[in-house]
């Protein structure tokens, strides 16, 4: 440390401006730039010590979240964000059959009329396509909280987040993203833009069918992203690279039940089975501590649920690590004074 002509205390609101989302949509994790995630970060560490209490800096704003898809922590968590800063929340977890939708209304409608109530709005859409044609229609900023295979950027942002409290730092981090169904993986795409933002490197692997879509690999190369992808590896090949990375990301599966490509994933998920000895065996031999994170929810068949009680689980931290950085989020995009 040295002092600088800077040299000030922090102040929250220089954070959030300097991300640049103010009155912005979030639909990307690289919609942000590697200043503005730090910014972000900085936020989140400032608003951390609230996430179980609460402050009074969204006195007056409403966030309305409507859920295209069925989600247990998107939801809650960015609600609980709101609540926490002292804002209002109105919510419609079924909006298919509990909003006019149900009587045919656009979602280019819903998001012009929801606009008039709401300061900002969180979205889950099953459509990617469909919310891109309909988004120019909101009259205040949107977040996506998860829109078709592509994005689920508050998911990255809440995994960098945990990576940047465990690690402070993120040049020289191994990160490995696996998956039965790269194509799917939208926590997975989500995570990596913000991985490769911040210089990480990314180790892809899955099956050559199945893989990163060529959308999220332009957007890795536009930013000079070092990233590997290795398909088809067999158990022990699979055990071999996850010795040579600091962390393991697994973006498991969004596909409801009674579809068919939740039933690939469950197909193909022994092969990408992370088993404990794997984490210890690699510790032994390297040192290293690999720090297993996962999106969830999760199923019996895609990791050991002993990894639950080492030092490798980074699921639940990723959690409570969760409400912070989407309450930066949120007074980021509706700005304070
Ligand atoms: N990680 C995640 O998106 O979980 P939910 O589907 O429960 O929101």
């Amino acid at each position: 440390m040295a002092i600088t002509k800077d040299f000030k205390p922090n102040k929250l609101s220089d954070y959030l401006e300097a991300t640049g989302l103010k009155g912005k949509n979030f639909k990307f994790v690289d919609d942000l730039s590697k200043e503005g995630l730090l910014s972000l970060f900085k936020a989140a560490e400032v608003l951390e010590p609230y996430w179980r209490s609460k402050l009074n800096i969204m006195n007056g704003k409403v966030l309305c979240t409507m859920f295209f898809q069925p989600s247990t922590r998107t939801r809650f968590s960015t609600e609980t964000a709101m609540i926490r800063l002292g804002g209002s929340v109105i919510t419609e977890s079924d909006p298919s059959h509990n909003s006019s939708v149900a009587k045919d209304e656009s979602l280019w409608d819903t998001l012009r009329v929801v606009s008039q109530y709401a300061n900002i709005i969180g979205l889950r859409h099953p459509d990617d396509k469909q919310v891109f044609e309909a988004l120019p229609a909101a009259e205040v900023p949107v977040i996506s909280c998860g829109w078709g295979n592509i994005t689920h950027p508050t998911q990255g942002l809440l995994d960098m987040y945990t990576v940047y409290r465990a690690f402070g730092r993120f040049e020289g981090l191994r990160v490995m993203v696996t998956s039965p169904d790269l194509t799917r993986a939208r926590s997975g795409h989500s995570f990596a833009l913000g991985l490769a933002r911040m210089g990480a490197e990314i180790v892809y692997s899955g099956p050559k069918n199945l893989k990163t879509p060529d959308l999220i690999k332009g957007k890795l190369n536009d930013m000079g992203a070092k990233y590997e992808e290795h398909f088809d590896l067999n158990k022990k090949e699979q055990g071999e690279l996850i010795t040579t990375c600091d962390l393991v990301y697994l973006p498991g599966c969004s596909v409801p039940v009674g579809q068919d490509a939740r039933d690939v994933f469950m197909e193909k998920a022994a092969n990408y089975y992370i088993d404990l000895e794997t984490l210890e065996k690699a510790k032994k031999k390297t040192g290293k501590i690999i720090g297993i994170m996962h999106s969830l929810p999760r199923f019996k068949g895609e990791f050991d649920f002993r990894i639950d009680n080492t030092e490798h689980e980074l699921y639940f931290k990723q959690i409570s690590f969760s409400v912070a950085i989407r309450m930066a989020l949120i007074a980021s995009m509706i700005g304070i004074s």
